[in-house]
């Protein structure tokens, strides 16, 4: 993302592995790295004094979480997400990692690495505004 030309000062980083954590803090220092649970999002913002993000690009492995833990993760998701902004999902799956209909969003796949192994998706989710709808 960096190299794509995010602003350092714009991204921030959600990690649950202390130790990847910690690497990442070393490795970017421009980058405010948070330790802590997706799932606990809008709690991790707060004293940062975000409240509302403009995406959020994520690599979890939504497909190995139990449901309720993955349906926690979209919805603290779009809690912070401004109105029409995008998740964005990378998964090894074939089918959308995010149940649209039970949580409200819709999604696409908007674009396949065939010459990855095991072959990846890249889906992007909004959540269609009340207007939208
Ligand atoms: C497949 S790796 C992706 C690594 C990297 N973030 C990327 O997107 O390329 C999944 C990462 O998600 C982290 N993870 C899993 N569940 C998490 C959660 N609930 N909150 C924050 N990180 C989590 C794991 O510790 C692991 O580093």
């Amino acid at each position: 993302m960096l190299e794509a030309g995010v602003a350092p000062s714009r991204l921030f980083v959600v990690e649950r592995d202390e130790a990847l954590h910690n690497l990442l803090v070393k490795r970017f220092p421009q980058v405010r790295i948070l330790l802590g649970d997706a799932a606990e999002l809008t709690t991790l913002l707060r004293p940062l004094g975000i409240s509302r993000a403009s995406a959020i690009v994520s690599g979890l492995p939504l497909l190995a979480m139990r449901d309720s833990v993955r349906d926690r993760i979209v919805e603290e998701s779009f809690a912070v997400l401004a109105p029409g902004a995008p998740f964005i999902q990378f998964t090894y799956g074939l089918a959308s990692p995010i149940p649209r209909r039970k949580l409200g969003v819709r999604g696409e796949v908007k674009s396949r690495v065939l010459n990855n192994l095991p072959p990846a998706s890249v889906w992007l989710y909004h959540r269609p505004t009340a207007t939208a709808a």
